[in-house]
């Protein structure tokens, strides 16, 4: 067995959401050992929180930069490699540009930055460096995610013409109709989160659902956006129409006021030999529908399913994968590039993923804005 890759960790403290997932998805695969970290911009937050899960105190840092450069002191086999940035928006850029420079391999949360601009500077730090980049879309870690789009690669659907993705969400609903919340979290802020909230969070997660199982690409979309409140700067819900080549449309939904949903990620994929069905609150089972036969179920861990959907299952058919486990996929992925092993392109979303989603969310934007126009993305 390799040895343990080493793991730095930036955000994700104690007060987080995302921050265990991360965690636990690391250690699920035994592929990393986390040895450096500053989970919280206060130091002793952060010091706190590594005595209580155990990580060496004396590599939690002050700040990213002290990381940075007390890491860089330290013999190349004993530093850390690579870095999982899960702290708000608006540090994704710089954390990641700094850290590419710098020769390290990047974990990144979605959105990757926070403008098109940003992602393309990043695009070009990272063919310099040469280093591994990892972009956290966690649901294309699922199995049934996987066996979908090894199965439309394979024909199962023959011509597709329809696609259908929703992210509908309530959570917003006890922030946003209190005018002082609404302006105190940083997801409402645009410093923080950059020029969307519902598309740049959860819209970009159904977008990349899109691309990566139908292996197709968004060329043109229209958008409608609600606000809400008139002094609240950031969309809440969007309703996007979807070109994406010859007699492919479609659309994508995102909702966080969609009250009574909890994390309602959906996708439905037409073609003229059959369809798809997938929902991540029932991830381990994926519907195959037909005009013509009884609808199928594919359910992880059988042999019938692909490589890569089998790669992502750990025990036998009948044990729930769950959003941990689809976690660990994508840092199982990052393990084997990272010491340089075959992996299959569908193993975790990279640097061409990141530069399309913030291509996605500016033309949300961008449409709303000029009246709902159709906007071009850059393909
Ligand atoms: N992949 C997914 O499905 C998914 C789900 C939720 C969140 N996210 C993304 O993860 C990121 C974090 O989201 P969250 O919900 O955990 O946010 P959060 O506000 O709950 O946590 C952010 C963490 O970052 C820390 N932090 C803030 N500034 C820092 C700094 N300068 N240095 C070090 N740490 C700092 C905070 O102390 C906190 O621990 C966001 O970009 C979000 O879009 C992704």
């Amino acid at each position: 067995m390799p040895k343990k890759i080493r793991l730095g960790i930036l955000g994700g403290g104690g007060d987080s959401l995302i921050g265990v997932l991360h965690r636990v998805a690391s250690f699920i695969n035994d592929n990393y050992q986390i040895t450096g970290a500053v989970f919280n911009p206060d130091f002793d937050a952060s010091m706190e929180f590594a005595k209580e899960i155990d990580v060496p105190l004396n590599r939690i840092y002050k700040d990213f930069d002290t990381l940075i450069e007390e890491e860089l002191k330290l013999p190349k086999d004993e530093r850390i490699q690579v870095c999982s940035i899960l702290t708000p928006n608006f540090l994704h850029y710089p954390m990641a540009k700094k850290l590419l420079d710098n020769g390290f391999h990047v974990i990144c949360e979605k959105p990757m930055t926070t403008s098109l601009a940003e992602a393309k500077d990043l695009q070009k730090s990272h063919e310099k460096a040469g280093t591994v980049f990892a972009l956290t879309h966690t649901y294309t870690g699922y199995p049934m995610v996987r066996q979908m789009r090894e199965m439309i690669k394979a024909g199962a659907l023959g011509k597709i013409h329809k696609v259908d993705a929703v992210y509908y969400q309530g959570w917003i609903n006890t922030i946003i109709h209190d005018k002082e919340k609404r302006s105190s979290v940083w997801r409402l802020d645009p410093e923080k989160a950059g020029i969307s909230s519902c598309m740049g969070d959860i819209g970009v997660h159904a977008f990349n659902l899109v691309e990566y199982t139908t292996g197709l690409k968004i060329n043109e979309l229209l958008c409608d956006f609600n606000y809400l409140y008139e002094d609240n700067k950031m969309d809440v819900d969007g309703t996007v129409l979807i070109r994406m080549g010859d007699h492919v449309k479609g659309v994508i939904r995102g909702s966080q006021v969609a009250t009574g949903e909890e994390n309602g990620l959906a996708i439905s994929i037409y073609g003229e030999k059959g369809a798809f069905r997938w929902e991540q609150e029932r991830p381990n089972f994926l519907y195959k529908l037909s005009d013509t036969e009884p609808t199928q179920i594919y359910k992880p861990g059988h042999a019938y399913n692909s490589e890569l959907s089998l790669d992502g299952t750990k025990l036998p058919a009948g044990h729930p994968e769950g959003i941990f486990d689809s976690m660990a996929n994508i840092y199982k992925g990052v393990a084997r590039a990272i010491r340089g092993e075959e992996y299959n392109d569908g193993e975790f979303p990279t640097m061409k993923d990141g530069v399309r989603g913030m291509n996605f969310i500016e033309a949300t934007v961008d449409s709303h804005k000029s009246g709902n126009n159709w906007v071009a993305l850059e393909n």
